[in-house]
């Protein structure tokens, strides 16, 4: 969906309806009503004007500071309150939820007031959500490097003391000062904090799919972005040499799990791939098999036909508890096996976590806060996270593995 391109403001980590191919062999997940559904859909994305995605974006965050009730399921956390530091003096020392079990792969985390121009993320808010994801993870990936939240993620970790590592990232538009200025700070976070607790960079988010759209993997379209990606990836490659670091970083990129191709993998030293089972019309009962079907097929293959066999992560995999109206609150297996609720999350959780630990997918489930921002794009976009936007965790037992 063209939602990039626009000065200095940056959308991301909306998982795209467009484009979930069925993989050879699996389920037929796509209904006629669904197809043209979806269509109306990216059609809809493509009249928003700048200025009135600008607006929109200006208007959900306002809401998003009004709006304190909410209406997502949401329970008091057992150990307190979530929402803020338990020891603002010294976050190092908190209490554990016993609710919470580490027991992800990774999870896809955006700071609240990381997206321009709406900056104004705190430390105490970064440290706390940090407190929180290191129960259930020792992983995080970011989206951009705006509003300084590299920075604050890493000094949210130096400060509560937990064992987490991160993969950065630089959001990808057509201003290529702003993509410079986010390479820029996270140069700095280097610098400032070292790459301990640095796993990899990521460069673009659902970049290609943004500007090649479902174009085919041999088109001018797609062969133009990944070659975008690619010198993207070279500059920042180039100063990251330059820093002499004693430790590799590897450089990739992430975008819609069937985006990748062999071309694109050998200008990348990872993929990172988005499955979405609810965007591919399944059933929950056949969610975490066809999540597994996919990757394989669009991602792990092509990627080891690539000559330099860039490792692949799925970069979101989940699903929404909820849907802001009744049109799309489900993913077309029809109800309730394709709802969007919180029963067919626990049944996500109950299928896929466990099972993609024990057979090697590395994965960042998505996501861990529900995001209010993206009310924009209606449907179940802001209802993806374990927890709510307050921080209590939805009505969902985490799995123990
Ligand atoms: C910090 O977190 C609190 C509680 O979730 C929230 O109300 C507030 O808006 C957050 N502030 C920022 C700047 O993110
Ligand atoms: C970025 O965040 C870090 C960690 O909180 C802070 O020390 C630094 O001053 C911030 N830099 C800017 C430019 O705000
Ligand atoms: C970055 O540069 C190093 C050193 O030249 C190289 O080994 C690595 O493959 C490069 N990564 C990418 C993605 O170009
Ligand atoms: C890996 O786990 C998924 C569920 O996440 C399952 O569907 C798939 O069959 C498993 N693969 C293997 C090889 O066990
Ligand atoms: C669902 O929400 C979207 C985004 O808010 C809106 O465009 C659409 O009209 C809504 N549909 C219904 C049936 O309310
Ligand atoms: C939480 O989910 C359980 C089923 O898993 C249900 O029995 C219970 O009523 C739910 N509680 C709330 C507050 O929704």
């Amino acid at each position: 969906m063209p939602r990039s391109g626009s000065g200095s403001l940056a959308y991301q980590n909306v998982p795209s309806e467009s484009y979930w191919p069925t993989p050879a062999g699996g389920a037929a997940p796509f209904t006629p009503e669904r197809r043209s559904r979806k269509k109306w859909w990216i059609i809809g994305g493509v009249l928003l004007g700048t200025a009135a995605i600008a607006a929109i974006v200006a208007g959900v965050v306002v809401s998003q500071q009004k709006n304190k009730g909410g209406s997502s399921s949401s329970s008091a956390s057992s150990s307190g309150n979530n929402a803020v530091l338990s020891n603002p003096n010294d976050p190092s020392v908190f209490d554990k939820d016993s609710r919470l079990h580490q027991s992800m792969w990774g999870i896809a985390y955006t700071a609240q007031g990381s997206i321009p121009p709406n900056c104004g993320a705190t430390q105490a808010n970064v440290t706390r959500d940090m407190q929180l994801l290191s129960q259930l993870t020792t992983r995080i990936r970011l989206y951009s490097a705006n509003c300084n939240i590299t920075a604050m993620v890493l000094e949210g970790i130096k400060a509560a003391k937990v064992d987490m590592k991160i993969w950065p990232a630089i959001y990808i538009n057509s201003d290529e000062t702003f993509n410079q200025a986010q390479a820029k700070t996270i140069e700095e976070a280097i610098t400032t904090y070292g790459t301990d607790h640095i796993e990899g960079i990521t460069v673009g988010n659902e970049y290609i799919l943004n500007t090649a759209g479902t174009n085919s993997l041999s088109s001018s379209a797609y062969l133009a972005s990944v070659s975008k990606i690619h010198s993207e990836i070279k500059q920042l490659n180039a100063t990251i040499q330059s820093m002499k670091l004693s430790k590799h970083l590897p450089i990739g990129t992430s975008d819609a799990g069937s985006v990748m191709s062999t071309t694109l993998g050998a200008g990348i030293d990872y993929f990172m791939a988005n499955v979405h089972p609810y965007f591919g019309g399944l059933a929950i009962a056949d969610a975490a098999k066809w999540t597994w079907d996919f990757f394989q097929e669009f991602d792990v293959a092509p990627a080891q036909a690539s000559v330099n066999k860039p490792a692949v992560y799925i970069a979101e995999v989940g699903w929404p508890s909820q849907s802001m109206n009744a049109s799309a609150a489900n993913s077309g297996a029809g109800s309730p096996q394709g709802d969007a609720s919180v029963a067919n999350l626990q049944t996500f959780l109950d299928t896929y976590v466990c099972q993609a630990n024990a057979n090697g997918t590395h994965y960042f489930y998505f996501e861990a806060f529900d995001e209010p921002w993206k009310a924009q794009y209606g449907g179940v976009e802001p209802y993806w996270g374990l927890f709510d936007k307050d921080r209590n965790l939805k009505n969902i037992t985490i799995p123990t593995c």
